[in-house]
């Protein structure tokens, strides 16, 4: 039976949300922006964070990317599943994330959504996993930062279990 050891509670999720969607409401203000959320880990992050922007126009996307193997550190390996349907050409994206480990998904993610020509791509991510990054990838608004560990609930999940916890849990095997 794995361990689950609590790491950040929900109403601390909750408090960080609310801290960046003010930054990004600030940031796009009198602009319309693109959420693109990255299924699936990331559908409550942009639930309660859409929530919470004080933005009068914004749409809504979703993009899925799945890895070949889970020891894989090659961005070569990583095939989209699921492509956006909004026309994202000249408009302000921010990519919606719910961890950035390697950071070779979110680097394959942008490359593929630069090529329908928006004018601006930011990302935001609820966790910042530091110890792996393989990529350069740039997140611009953070939650959270994490050093290392197998995380697991608000969205995250172990072979599709524990998405559904309500804080962010550390498992141990
Ligand atoms: P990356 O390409 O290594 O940055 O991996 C990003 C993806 O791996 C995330 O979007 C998650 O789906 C998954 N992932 C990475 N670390 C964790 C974790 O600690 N718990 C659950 N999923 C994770």
């Amino acid at each position: 039976m794995p361990e689950f050891i609590p790491v950040i509670k929900k109403d601390e999720i909750q408090h960080q949300i609310s801290r960046i969607a003010e930054t990004i409401s600030t940031d796009y203000q009198g602009r319309e922006l693109v959420l693109i959320g990255v299924l699936k880990g990331a559908f409550l992050f942009l639930a309660d964070l859409v929530r919470q922007l004080t933005l009068a126009k914004v749409k809504i996307d979703f993009l899925q990317a799945s890895s070949y193997g889970a020891d894989t550190v090659s961005s070569e390996s990583i095939v989209l599943k699921k492509d956006i349907d909004v026309d994202i050409r000249g408009k302000d994206v921010l990519v919606v994330e719910d961890i950035v480990d390697t950071g070779l998904t979110l680097a394959y993610l942008i490359n593929h959504l630069e090529g329908f020509g928006p004018s601006s791509i930011k990302v935001c991510a609820m966790i910042d996993k530091r110890e792996r990054r393989a990529a350069a990838v740039n997140v611009d608004y953070v939650c959270t930062t994490v050093e290392n560990g197998f995380l697991v609930g608000y969205g995250l999940d172990y072979a599709e279990d524990y998405r559904n916890l309500p804080e962010i849990y550390h498992m141990k095997l």
